[in-house]
């Protein structure tokens, strides 16, 4: 693999957060990002914009996106679901919207109640005024490598719902294992499908690594030509409404090998493990990564 420029983008104020039992206080949120915006990440998605009865530990989203720094150079996103999510995070002043949406149809209905059908126009419509309104709009294709629901889900399924996504008008899709069962095989030959007929720079991938594959699975991705990340300091993290999900690859561990790929992320080892060692503290756990289990042995 060339030395070349890789974009990590942070997601652990709210994949990682959201799937935690602990309400982290509001002003704990806004100094672990403004600290986390000194580090050298150029990107954060920083909450949702969700219904707060889905996911209580996000529900200060206005109060967070109103009350952060806004360091230039650093993209400021957050997840919303629909036109009310969008409403909130316009009001918030969000530089970017991630809409979002499941390969398989069980999932999907579990995570936003609503089909796949039904949810196309409803992205559609959110991303069209997200972007009438200046914002650039990412989106999100879930159960990629499987579902906690329906097993296998076939690539076809994944092609529909990215090309309906960039149809949309979103700048990039990031293809997430939101149960974290993908395996860099798999991945090789998905991505050799779907690099057919999507360019590299307008997928990302977004591992979590709950049997141990994400930094494997990233390898291989580095390999097939993939520069985009996301990923979540400590490993925080998972999805509500996907039963046995866990943490994303944690963005301490994920630099490292960076690091020493010679790759370039532009980001601070050493500030990024104080903000790690920050959030840790306030989640009054140990956090996963193993650049944290490490540090403190
Ligand atoms: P619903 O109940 O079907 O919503 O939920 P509705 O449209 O029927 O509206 C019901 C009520 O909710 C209405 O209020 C709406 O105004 C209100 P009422 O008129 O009854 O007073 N409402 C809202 N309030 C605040 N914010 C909103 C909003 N929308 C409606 N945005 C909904 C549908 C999508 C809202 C719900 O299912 C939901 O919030 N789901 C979110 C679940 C979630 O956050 N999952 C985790 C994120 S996805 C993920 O982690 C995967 C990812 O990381 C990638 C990967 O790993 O694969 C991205
Ligand atoms: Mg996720």
């Amino acid at each position: 693999i060339d030395p070349k420029k890789i974009t990590i983008k942070e997601v652990g104020p709210r994949d990682g957060l959201q799937n935690e039992s602990v309400f982290v206080p509001t002003p704990d949120k806004i100094a672990w990002i403004n600290q986390m915006s000194h580090t050298g990440l150029t990107y954060m998605e920083v909450t949702s914009f969700v219904h707060p009865k889905w996911i209580p530990a996000l529900a200060d989203a206005v109060e967070v996106v109103s009350g952060i720094e806004r360091v230039p150079g650093v993209t400021y996103a957050a997840l919303v679901p629909n036109a009310k999510g969008l409403e909130r995070a316009l009001s918030a002043q969000v530089d970017e919207v991630s809409v979002f949406m499941s390969a398989s149809e069980t999932h999907n209905l579990k995570n936003i109640n609503k089909t796949r059908e039904e949810t196309y126009p409803i992205l559609a419509e959110t991303t069209q005024a997200a972007l009438a309104a200046g914002k650039t709009v990412r989106g999100y294709v879930s159960t990629v490598f499987g579902c906690p629901y329906e097993g296998a889900v076939s690539v076809d399924d994944v092609i529909r719902v990215t090309e309906a996504l960039l149809a949309m008008g979103v700048s990039e899709v990031s293809l997430g294992d939101t149960i974290g069962v993908a395996q860099p095989r798999q991945v090789q030959e998905v991505l050799e499908v779907l690099l057919q007929r999507f360019p590299t720079d307008k997928l990302a991938m977004h591992f979590h690594d709950t049997r141990g594959m994400a930094m494997a699975n990233v390898l291989v991705s580095l390999e097939m030509g993939m520069t985009t990340f996301d990923s979540s300091l400590g490993g925080l993290g998972g999805c509500p409404y996907a039963p046995g999900a866990s943490g994303n690859i944690a963005t301490d561990d994920l630099l490292y090998m960076l690091n020493g790929l010679g790759m370039q992320t532009g980001i601070d080892a050493e500030k990024l493990q104080a903000a790690a060692l920050f959030i840790q503290e306030k989640m009054g756990r140990p956090l996963m990564s193993h650049n944290m289990q490490a540090c403190q042995a």
